[in-house]
């Protein structure tokens, strides 16, 4: 897995290129992938996406867990569950887990950006769980792409602090934002190689 800055370094050579040269997406693949939001100008312009406690925000950390006692030290060394890792984005989109069953990302009925519980496919009802879609470089070397949300991904501040995370809500078709603080932003994705949690 890539750290932080090696994300960052990464986005800077691709933003000096022009730009205009995304196509559609490829045949989905196996890839998992990381995202970062972009809102120049803002405080949200390069924040990973993390999942913790069942939700989506931009900054601070993943709630990843791994069962030591059930799957070993091994295992659970491979997948530290410090970065969040998607995976899919054609249609549905699911966290980039090992647990059995995987963790499938839904927007609630209130536009809550969420995903399920491991061990469990429950989603509450009126959730939309489609409505993602990927594309990528012209350069099929270039590991860098767009995560898009049909009707759009906006970012809503911790009213005390607007550094601390901020709530990740899709824009269904009711959708109102809870205040007038919150911003629209793109995500831009890195390709990974593996899982990043046995599960968040
Ligand atoms: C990135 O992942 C996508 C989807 O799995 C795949 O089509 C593409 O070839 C990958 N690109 C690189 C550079 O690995
Ligand atoms: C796993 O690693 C931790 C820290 O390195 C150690 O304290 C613990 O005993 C190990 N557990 C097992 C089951 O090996
Ligand atoms: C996540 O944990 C691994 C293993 O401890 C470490 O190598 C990596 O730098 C960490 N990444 C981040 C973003 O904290
Ligand atoms: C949106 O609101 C309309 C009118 O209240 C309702 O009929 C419709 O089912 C709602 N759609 C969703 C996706 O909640």
């Amino acid at each position: 897995m890539k750290s932080v800055a090696a994300f960052s370094a990464l986005l800077a050579s691709v933003l000096a290129r022009p730009q205009g040269y995304e196509t559609p997406a490829p045949a989905p693949g196996p890839a998992y992938f990381q995202v970062l939001s972009a809102r120049s100008a803002s405080p949200i312009h390069f924040r990973p996406l993390q999942a913790n406690g069942g939700k989506f925000w931009l900054g601070g950390t993943p709630s990843g867990y791994c069962p030591v006692e059930v799957v070993g030290n091994a295992t659970c060394e491979q997948y530290p569950g410090n970065q969040t890792t998607l995976a899919g984005g054609f249609g549905t989109l699911s966290l980039g887990v090992v647990v059995p069953g995987g963790q499938q990302v839904y927007i609630a009925p209130d536009g809550r950006m969420s995903y399920t519980t491991a061990h469990s496919a429950y989603v509450p009802e009126g959730s939309v769980r489609d409505g993602w879609s990927r594309t990528f470089r012209e350069d099929p070397t270039d590991p860098l792409g767009s995560l898009a949300f049909e009707g759009g991904l906006i970012a809503c501040p911790d009213p005390a602090d607007q550094y601390n995370p901020w709530a990740v809500y899709g824009q269904t078709a009711n959708f109102t934002a809870p205040s007038a603080d919150c911003l629209v932003f793109s995500s831009i994705t890195t390709n990974e190689t593996d899982a990043g949690a046995w599960q968040y």
